[in-house]
């Protein structure tokens, strides 16, 4: 049975859910699953604006079958081609002999990487404000290097005001019936998701996601259809105003962050006892997190909301905690900046955690490193409070 959905009188989204995914990329968790878009476009041409992920395939040629008719597909428009979207492009070529492939010069460089497809006599190259008529729509291509792949682009149709975003705007987990992101409380259960999706997939590169929406500015966009998740048809600025601050690695709130990584627990009783001391302070935001128990992903995205980080761990083998290093170096690899970061360490013999820590740390740039790292013999004692009072004074006041 088809279930596409229709969103203006002759585009469709014929993407759909996968709820059995439980690591998307194989990396992030989705406990809820995930949604793969796909918009076909009914113009004098037709026109499909990026595929699904092989998890859905069935219902992907069910939505486009059912759509299409007995039409045959003129385009295929590759915004981006990692695999969660080009599942159905070999077969859409063998199926349909007058399909053509519209994308850029690193699009086809990479489609061929990945599939063994014949694209003789069937592609268009497009650079930066080509523009593609299939009817009575008008399509421009804007190159989005890095947001998230090098070959992505951006597509916008002037005739119904709609950028056609590749995987910005983006988020993890379903689509739950409602496809427009103004269905979905927006802080409760839009943000959350769409926060550790932006931080985990794009957030490296802050810097690309400004250029390209600097260049877009004055076009006059009325929906983002992203590939992941619901659509935006009404405030845009909603999600973009979020998009500009994670970009610019700005924090989006006042809070601290406290992540420590523990073997027997002591680690942790000097974490709750700062995190006490902080609420007490008036911190509204203290959110804990033992690195064992929470995936990085979502301490990554508690660090792009929140000013302040603090990082807590034993020494392990005259390293760190390997989930604590897991999670420093995810951190680093996401190009986090301008934040205020203090330091706890532990150890019964030689603790080196918080050197091991600053070396990573050190690696980044813009980050307030507080002084002295507060450093403990193997279970806190009451001369150590002294210590984290002082602490937590500090980061109080940062
Ligand atoms: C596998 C392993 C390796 C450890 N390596 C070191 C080490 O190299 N240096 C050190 O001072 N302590 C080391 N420790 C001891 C812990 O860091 C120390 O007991 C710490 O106080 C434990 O804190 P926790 O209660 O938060 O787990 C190691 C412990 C384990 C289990
Ligand atoms: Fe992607
Ligand atoms: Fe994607």
């Amino acid at each position: 049975m088809h279930n596409f959905r229709q969103i203006t009188d002759d585009l469709y989204n014929v993407g759909a859910n996968d709820r059995r995914i439980r690591m998307f990329e194989n990396a992030h968790p989705v406990p809820r699953g995930m949604s793969y878009n796909s918009f076909l476009l009914m113009d004098e041409k037709t026109v499909l604006l990026d595929g699904v992920d092989n998890a859905i395939i069935e219902q992907f040629w069910q939505n486009l079958n059912a759509v299409l008719g007995e039409r045959q597909l003129d385009y295929l428009v590759i915004n981006h081609i990692e695999p969660d979207h080009c599942h159905p492009y070999a077969d859409l070529l063998r199926r349909f002999p007058g399909l053509t492939i519209v994308g850029n010069q690193k699009t086809f460089t990479m489609l061929k990487q990945f599939y063994e497809v014949e694209l003789e006599g069937r592609t268009i190259e497009v650079k930066e404000g080509d523009t593609l008529q299939t009817g009575k729509h008008n399509l421009t291509f804007y190159l989005a290097p890095m947001v998230h792949w090098p070959e992505v682009m951006m597509t916008y149709d002037s005739t119904s005001k709609i950028l056609f975003c590749a995987d910005a705007f983006g988020t993890f987990g379903p689509i739950d019936g409602k496809m427009y992101a103004d269905e979905y409380k927006f802080d409760e259960e839009y943000l959350p998701e769409v926060r550790r999706y932006y931080a985990s997939i794009i957030g490296k590169y802050g810097r690309n996601v400004n250029a390209i929406f600097d260049k877009i500015a004055n076009l006059d966009i009325q929906m983002f259809c992203t590939l992941h998740g619901p659509i935006w048809r009404k405030d845009l600025h909603l999600i973009l105003d979020k998009y500009r601050q994670w970009a610019s690695y700005t924090p989006e709130e006042r809070g601290v962050v406290i992540a420590y990584g523990t073997v027997y627990g002591n680690t942790a009783l000097v974490a709750e006892v700062l995190a006490k001391k902080l609420a007490d302070g008036g911190v509204e935001n203290v959110h804990v997190y033992d690195v064992t128990a929470t995936d990085p992903s979502y301490v990554l995205a508690d660090c792009f909301r929140f000013d302040r980080l603090v990082f807590a761990s034993a020494t392990f083998n005259a390293e760190l905690f390997p989930f604590m290093e897991t999670l420093l170096l995810d951190l680093k690899n996401h190009n986090l900046t301008n934040r205020t970061v203090a330091l706890i360490e532990n150890g019964s013999w030689a603790a080196s955690s918080g050197r091991k820590m600053r070396e990573i740390l050190d690696q980044m740039k813009g980050l307030n490193i507080l002084e002295p790292t507060l450093s403990f013999k193997s279970s806190p004692k009451d001369a150590d409070i002294e210590a984290l009072d002082q602490l937590a004074k500090t980061l109080l006041a940062a």
